[in-house]
C-alpha cells in the first residue's frame, strides 16, 4: 500500500472544494478529485497538477448510488484504503425558500445532496477508510444550520436569509454528523462539520466575503486532526459552532 496519504474531496471542480484539494495536495498528499461533469473534472485535475498536486479525477455524482459504487472501487484499486473523506459537495436546492411558499422539490433537492448525499458517500468509502491508520471524514456544513444562530440575537438572526431547505440541510447534516461519530466512537475514525465562512461561490452568486481558500482552511484542519483530535464536533476558523 503507498505511504502517501491519499484523500478525496467531493465536489472538488471549484469553489471551497477546489481549494481544499490545492490545499491537501499542498501537504504531499495524493488527492481524487471528485466531481460529476467529466470536463469540469479534467479541467480541474489538470490545474491542480500544474500547481504540483498529485490529483485524479473521481467521477462521483453524489446523489447517485451506481457512482459512488464506482468510486469506491477507484480507490480500492488505486491504494486499498481512503485515509480522509471530505464531503463537500453541496447545492442550495432552488429558489425561492421562504418557508411558506417553497417547492417541496426545493428541500428534496437539497437534502438530497447534502445529506443523503453524505450519507451515501461516506457508508461506500467506509470499508476503506477503516483501512487507514488513522482516517478523518469532514462534513462541509454550515453555521446557517446552527440552531442557535438562527434562534439567537439580533445580530445573530443575519445568519443568511430565509431558507426552509438550504439551511435546515446543514442542521440535518450536523445531526447526522453527531450520530455517526455515536456509532464510530471507539475506533481511530474522527468525523467532524465545519463551516467555511461566508465564502464568494458559485453556490451564493460571489457574494461571499471570503476567498476559497479562506473558506477551504477549516476543512484542512479537520482533515489533519491528530489522533487524539475531537470527532463529533462542529468547527469554524474561531472555534467551535454552537449547534
Ligand atoms: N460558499 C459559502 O459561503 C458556504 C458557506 C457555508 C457552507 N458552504 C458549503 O461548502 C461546500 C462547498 O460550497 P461552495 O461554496 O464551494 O459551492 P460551489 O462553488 O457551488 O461548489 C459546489 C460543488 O459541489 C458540487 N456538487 C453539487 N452537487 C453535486 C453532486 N450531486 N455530486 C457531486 N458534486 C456535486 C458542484 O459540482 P458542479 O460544478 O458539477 O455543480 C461543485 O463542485 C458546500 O457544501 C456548501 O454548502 C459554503
Amino acid at each position: 500500500m503507498s505511504e502517501r496519504t491519499i484523500a478525496l474531496v467531493t465536489g472538488a471542480n471549484k469553489g471551497i472544494g477546489y481549494e481544499i484539494a490545492a490545499g491537501l495536495g499542498a501537504l504531499g498528499w495524493s488527492v481524487g478529485v471528485g466531481a460529476r461533469d467529466e470536463g469540469r473534472r479534467q479541467t480541474a485535475v489538470e490545474k491542480l497538477r500544474a500547481a504540483g498536486v498529485d490529483a485524479f479525477g473521481v467521477p462521483l455524482d453524489v446523489t447517485d448510488d451506481a457512482s459512488v459504487a464506482t468510486a469506491a472501487a477507484l480507490f480500492e484499486q488505486r491504494a486499498g484504503r481512503l485515509d480522509v473523506l471530505v464531503n463537500n459537495a453541496g447545492v442550495i436546492g432552488g429558489r425561492p425558500q421562504e418557508p411558506t411558499t417553497v417547492d417541496p422539490e426545493t428541500v428534496r433537492t437539497a437534502v438530497e445532496t447534502n445529506v443523503i448525499g453524505v450519507i451515501r458517500v461516506t457508508n461506500a468509502m467506509l470499508p476503506l477508510l477503516r483501512r487507514s491508520p488513522s482516517p478523518r471524514i469532514v462534513n462541509m456544513s454550515s453555521a446557517v444550520g446552527s440552531l442557535t444562530r438562527q434562534t439567537g440575537p439580533a445580530a445573530e438572526l443575519a445568519t443568511g436569509p430565509l431558507s426552509a431547505a438550504y439551511a435546515p440541510s446543514k442542521t440535518f447534516l450536523n445531526a447526522v454528523t453527531i450520530q455517526y461519530a455515536k456509532e464510530l466512537r471507539g475506533t481511530n475514525i474522527l468525523i467532524n462539520a465545519g463551516c467555511p465562512g461566508y465564502t464568494a461561490t458559485d453556490l451564493n452568486g460571489f457574494r461571499g466575503v471570503r476567498t476559497p481558500e479562506q473558506g477551504a482552511a477549516i476543512a484542512i484542519r479537520l482533515a489533519t486532526l491528530p489522533d487524539d483530535g475531537p470527532t463529533g464536533g462542529f468547527f469554524e476558523d474561531a472555534g467551535v459552532v454552537p449547534w
